[in-house]
């Protein structure tokens, strides 16, 4: 199993071009179902979790072919209802397949979905979602079995709280239902916003995108059409913390400054230099140290829980203490017994860390827990004290495109162990 290598010490300075988004091209890639004609996506990462959804996807019989980094999905036909276990247990994401196979088969059959170990993570907005539009649900064995024979209904829908992946689904399923529906409380984050954009050009009635509260009228039909993945918010905010961790200088090319308001200006608190550019973002910073924040994770716009791991390794060096609270996932502190191996100062309480700042941190063999938690780790491995060896790097692997090569532009000394049977 590979492992990564990284030796601290050296500032980063050069230009990091920013993928397109892993959360916004998995939904779209699904949306594929929804449609005989083909969907040609542009700006698709090359990562594992894609890889994943394309067999996925192919087993329900649509064509999936790349081309550099164009993914061109055509569902003529969709062969098979059942997105089975072995196939839906890695990736929690491969759920959405669910409302677009309701939607246009009237029934679909999907395993109960696993993914990264950070709490409980029903789907049950899904299933409540799909019922509204008309839906019978049974669980059984481990699957969940939707049926609507007769075609799905335009419903009211209402959240209880906002849910990136039921809005999705359910979005997905009401634009080929009958009549209209409401989504009220959707979430807002911009992948769901880049997920409507491309319905709505494959000839979907949406109106409210962007905001919370979604109109679909449905269609009976929607077409083909090309679409291109919007920036990754969670690479770009992660290699801003890179450069704030290690010092020196990074422009993050495409990086969209209104995806990530919510982490510049903790970051400028702390004394980081962040700037918009054309076509861009700049973060730096000189010499000196900086300074600590409070975080508190909330949906978007709020701060990220796909950033939290990052930001903690961040302050494991920052000049005082810090307190950061994740509200969307239980158990998403993996990440801080692996940094406390390399010398860093955190207390868990629950749901909350302190995080007292150390002078220096010291390179350690550490594990990657899951896929946020995997770059914290390379992020402490930047800014410490001597050689940090990462084990179980395929969790990184499914979120982050050729992170050692855009590190390494940059001047990080990191590189990849290849196959070596350590760390499980
Ligand atoms: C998506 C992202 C993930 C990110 C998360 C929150 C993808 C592929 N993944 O995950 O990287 O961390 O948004 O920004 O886009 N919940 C329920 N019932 C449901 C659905 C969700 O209780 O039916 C809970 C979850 O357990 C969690 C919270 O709602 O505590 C938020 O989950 P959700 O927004 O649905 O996240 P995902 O779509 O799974």
């Amino acid at each position: 199993m590979d492992r990564i290598r990284v030796e601290g010490g050296n500032r980063l300075k050069g230009s990091i071009p920013i993928s397109g988004a892993k959360n916004a091209a998995l939904p779209l890639m699904v949306a594929s179902l929804l449609t005989d004609g083909p969907l040609v996506l542009d700006n698709v990462p090359d990562l594992a979790d894609i890889r994943l959804l394309g067999h996925i996807l192919a087993h329900l019989g649509v064509g999936v072919e790349r081309a550099g980094r164009e993914l061109t999905l055509t569902a003529g036909t969709v062969s098979d209802t059942t997105a089975p276990y072995d196939l839906v247990r890695k990736m929690r994401a491969s759920f959405l397949v669910a409302g677009p196979l309701l939607a246009r088969c009237g029934e679909a059959t999907v395993s109960l979905p696993g993914g990264c170990a950070i709490g409980a993570r029903p789907v049950d907005l899904h299933l409540k979602g799909f019922a509204a539009l008309g839906a019978d649900i049974e669980l059984s064995e481990g699957y969940v079995k939707a049926r609507a024979p007769g075609g799905l209904t335009g419903a009211q829908i209402t959240f209880p709280f906002a849910s990136v992946g039921a809005t999705e689904n359910v979005l997905m399923a009401a634009c080929l239902a009958r009549g209209t529906s409401v989504i009220e409380n959707a979430a807002l984050e911009p992948e769901v916003t880049d997920l409507a954009h491309c319905l709505i050009a494959m000839g979907a009635g949406i109106e409210g995108a962007g905001t919370g509260r979604l109109t679909i009228t449905g269609k009976p039909s929607l077409g083909g059409a090309r679409h291109a993945v919007v920036p990754d918010r969670i690479e770009a905010g992660t290699f801003a913390m890179a450069a704030a961790i290690a010092g020196g200088e990074v422009l993050l090319e495409g990086a969209r400054s209104e995806h990530l308001s919510a982490l510049t200006a903790v970051l400028r608190s702390c004394g980081i230099e962040v700037a918009e550019r054309a076509g861009g973002m700049r973060v730096a910073r000189s010499g000196a140290g900086y300074g600590a924040a409070d975080i508190v994770t909330e949906p978007f716009p709020g701060f990220p829980t796909d950033l939290q791991a990052q930001f903690m390794a961040l302050m494991c060096l920052a000049e005082g203490t810090s307190h950061i609270r994740e509200t969307i996932f239980e158990n998403r502190f993996m990440h801080a017994p692996e940094l406390m191996r390399m010398g860093a100062d955190i207390t868990l309480r629950g749901q909350s860390a302190e995080v007292r700042g150390v002078r220096t941190l010291k390179g350690a063999p550490v594990m990657a827990t899951d896929l946020r938690a995997s770059v914290s780790l390379v992020l402490a491995g930047l800014a410490a004290e001597g050689e940090s060896v990462i084990s179980r790097v395929y969790h990184l692997d499914r979120g982050f495109e050729r992170l050692e090569e855009k590190l390494s532009a940059c001047g990080a000394r990191i590189g990849r162990l290849k196959g070596e049977a350590q760390g499980g």
